[in-house]
């Protein structure tokens, strides 16, 4: 979009603020090939993938959305070479130092999905440090997905609900959606709107398996480091132009 940049136009002006997604979730996608492309080290481009975090952590802020979660680190990627998830776990605690003081002054909350307790032991208390310090906060949710996969959600709390009927502490007729909902680590946040994935790719690699039944789907070929603001913008307007129907027709939908 040069041509856009360079007349200092932007899309943000195009986006309908009536119509905004409450709940945008993004897999962060392609750090890797994009570093790789220029003959680099993968950790360059997780290095440069922060910088995109930052971006659009600032862009959904200025728009007013509510919540925004980031696929930053999945069950599965514990698979990857030792010396890749050092340097993650390295640039997660470096991000969340530089940024606290500015997110906490941006009111930004900062949540988790995802279990924890399993990452080193530094970078837990980091981030209990800083959702501790964001708490109050009543602007941006910002949910970092770390050591998060969606099956492990959903066997997680189907352990919980069971050990509840078994203590008669509700009763097999009390699952529903609702209840089921309370049980996972969304329990506080509604389901995507909009779900983003960047890099090429056309999958979800358990992410929020529940949560994305009726989100809306967004793919772009761009990897992560390059993705900026106006593809952000340019995401949301595409969402803004679809019709979600829920199972209804059409016609029922313009009523
Ligand atoms: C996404 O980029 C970041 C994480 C999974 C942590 P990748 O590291 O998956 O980059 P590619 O997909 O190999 O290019
Ligand atoms: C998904 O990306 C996980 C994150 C973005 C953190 P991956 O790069 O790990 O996904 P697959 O393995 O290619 O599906
Ligand atoms: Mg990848």
């Amino acid at each position: 979009m040069p041509c856009i940049r360079l007349l200092n136009m932007s899309l943000k002006k195009n986006i309908n603020t009536e119509k905004l997604p409450r709940h945008i979730a993004i897999i962060m996608d392609g750090n890797g090939r994009w570093a790789k492309k220029q003959g680099k080290f993968r950790v360059f481009g997780h290095r440069n993938g922060v910088k995109t975090v930052k971006k659009i952590v600032e862009a959904a802020g200025e728009i007013g959305l509510e919540f925004i979660t980031l696929y930053a680190f999945s069950k599965e990627n514990w698979n990857r070479p030792y010396s890749e998830i050092d340097a993650l776990m390295q640039l997660l605690v470096n991000a969340v130092n530089n940024e606290l003081t500015k997110l906490n002054e941006q009111n930004v909350k900062l949540l988790t999905i995802g279990d924890i307790s399993k990452l080193p032991v530094p970078v837990e208390e980091k981030l209990n440090y800083a959702k501790k310090l964001t708490e109050n906060n009543t602007g941006l949710k910002l949910i970092l997905a770390l050591n998060y996969g969606g099956r492990s959600e959903i066997i997680k709390a189907t352990k919980k609900i069971s050990e509840q009927i078994k203590n008669n502490k509700i009763n097999i007729d009390d699952i529903n959606n609702d209840l089921f909902n309370k049980y996972l680590y969304t329990a506080e946040i509604p389901d995507p709107d909009l779900l983003i994935r960047t890099s090429g790719e056309y999958r979800i690699s358990n992410f929020l398996l529940w949560q994305i039944a009726y989100s809306e789907l967004y793919f772009t070929n761009k990897f992560w480091p390059d993705f900026d603001k106006e593809d952000f913008y340019k995401a949301i307007i595409d969402y803004q132009n679809r019709e979600r129907r829920f199972g209804k027709t059409s016609e029922q939908i313009k009523k």
